[in-house]
């Protein structure tokens, strides 16, 4: 419908409101966000190499409701203690583009700094944009 009334005002020489946030043309807002584009891609760079560096806490020492992102042999896990004392494991690797995923003991649930993708504490998705769950993990 949009194209309709588009192609229409081209035609007939009307002025159409719209036709300035269709032109092909439009290079003026691309260049205008570049400086946020980078920035917010530069967070994303430190976030996926410096949270691979950052020191990790022994899964053994969580308390009950918290998590964290613990190193083990087979790679960098997400370990949540439920209120019963169960440790729930799942990879810490965000399945929309591979940043770790870090805690937040408020809403229980493991987040994305990279994105913003969220993931219950079995790694299943809240919101995307990652459309995949964390993989399930023993520990
Ligand atoms: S890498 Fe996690 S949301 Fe993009």
């Amino acid at each position: 419908m949009m194209a309709g009334l588009l192609l229409t005002a081209l035609i007939t020489g009307e002025e159409c409101a719209w036709s300035g946030l269709y032109d092909p043309r439009r290079l003026a807002p691309a260049v205008r966000e570049a400086p946020s584009f980078l920035k917010h891609q530069a967070q994303v760079a430190r976030h996926f190499v410096g949270d691979r560096l950052r020191p990790a806490p022994p899964a053994e020492a969580l308390p009950p409701g918290e998590g964290a992102v613990v190193r083990t042999e087979g790679g960098r896990l997400a370990v949540y203690r439920d209120d019963a004392g169960t440790l729930h494991a799942v990879s810490a690797r965000c399945t929309h583009l591979g940043c770790l995923v870090d805690f937040n003991a408020a809403e229980r649930a493991w987040e994305c700094p990279c994105h913003g993708s969220r993931f219950d504490t079995d790694g299943k998705v809240i919101q995307g944009p990652a459309t995949r769950p964390l993989e399930q993990r023993d520990i």
